[in-house]
């Protein structure tokens, strides 16, 4: 487009060769119709063709003329009224963006209202909306399945299952908010450069059997485990420190990937989405469908 050309110089460039083609248009087609007379000798030197057909310059016809000028009379009038000179963006101050850009916003406000009467909703309400639950549906296969799986039970022992009952965060609306709205970095440390190997490893052995409080490794876990963990292994949503005692794993519950996870650490991220990704009523529907 005109009006995205670089500098002032191409701007000042394209306006200088309109207005000359323009003119010169115009001359030719006057010179054409108003040019003097022929010089009386001009018949002589006409060819003739065909015993009587000469090649002479009487003017073309007069509706000719009229139709011309009104075209150059209406280009005019358009590069005035609306961009094409230049960088010059004409009387109307028109132009393909601004026409989007409004449309863009008549169609914004249209959906505001309907998205303002979601966001107010109860969760119980948009539950009980098949439609709504659809597009809820919709939204989480677009956003959150890349890395939770298309049915929300997680993937690769990475990504949590969103459809058990372990919430590592909460469950509830207020903390699923939370979750979303501002992210999780969990962050368990990586446990055998800080107590050995030997009680790393009957720590891990402790894990698989939770409830014999009688096992080598309690005490290594009462110690160094607990304050996040929690004595009875409950977890900590506010740390998102996950439930050890039930049978449910994020990233394994078999003693070779807890060893793992004892000698590397787990620093699990869940990205942040604010707004712009997820707006009031596309949490909303969020949070109704992974709300139990
Ligand atoms: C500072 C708090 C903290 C302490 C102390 C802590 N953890 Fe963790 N642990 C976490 C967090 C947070 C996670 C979740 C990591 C993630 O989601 O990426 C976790 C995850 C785990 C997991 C993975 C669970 C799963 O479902 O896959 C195991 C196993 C584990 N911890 C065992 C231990 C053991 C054993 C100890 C003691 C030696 C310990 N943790 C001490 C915070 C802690
Ligand atoms: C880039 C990958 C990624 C995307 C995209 C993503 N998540 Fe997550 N999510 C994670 C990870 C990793 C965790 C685990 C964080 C941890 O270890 O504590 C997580 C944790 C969660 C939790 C906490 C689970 C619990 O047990 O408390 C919820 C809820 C959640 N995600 C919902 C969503 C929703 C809804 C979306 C889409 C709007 C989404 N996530 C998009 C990676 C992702």
């Amino acid at each position: 487009m005109m009006a995205d050309l670089p500098t002032g110089f191409w701007s000042g460039w394209v306006v200088v060769l309109t207005c000359v083609s323009l003119a010169t248009l115009a001359w030719v087609v006057l010179s054409v119709y108003f040019a003097p007379p022929d010089k009386p000798d001009a018949e002589a030197h006409d060819p003739v063709w065909d015993g009587d057909l000469r090649e002479g310059s009487s003017a073309p016809p007069l509706w000719w003329f009229w139709m011309l000028l009104g075209a150059m009379v209406f280009s005019l009038v358009y590069l005035m009224l609306y961009p094409g000179l230049g960088s010059f963006e004409g009387l109307l101050n028109w132009s393909q963006g601004k026409r989007l850009v409004s449309s863009y916003e008549i169609y914004e406000e249209s959906f505001d209202a309907r998205r303002a009467e979601i966001a107010n909703l109860s969760l119980a309400e948009v539950q009980a909306d098949r439609a709504l639950m659809d597009t809820a549906d919709r939204i989480f296969r677009r956003e959150c399945s890349a890395c939770h799986g298309v049915d929300g039970r997680g993937q690769a022992n990475l990504f949590p299952n969103l459809l058990d009952v372990d919430w590592q965060w909460g469950g509830s609306p207020e903390q699923l908010e939370q979750t979303l709205r501002g992210g999780r970095n969990a962050n368990m440390p990586a446990w055998e450069a800080i107590i050995g190997e030997e009680n790393t490893v009957a720590v891990a052995n402790y894990l698989l059997e939770f409830d014999n409080r009688e096992h080598a490794g309690r005490a290594v876990y009462e110690q160094s485990c607990a304050a996040c963990h929690g004595v009875d292994g409950a977890g900590n949503v506010f740390l998102g420190a996950p439930n050890l005692a039930d049978n449910t794993w994020l990233y394994g519950g078999d003693l070779d990937t807890i060893l793992v996870t004892l000698r590397e650490g787990r620093q699990g991220k869940m990205p942040a989405f604010d707004e712009r990704r997820l707006d009031a009523a596309q949490l909303k529907l969020i949070i109704a469908k992974l709300a139990r």
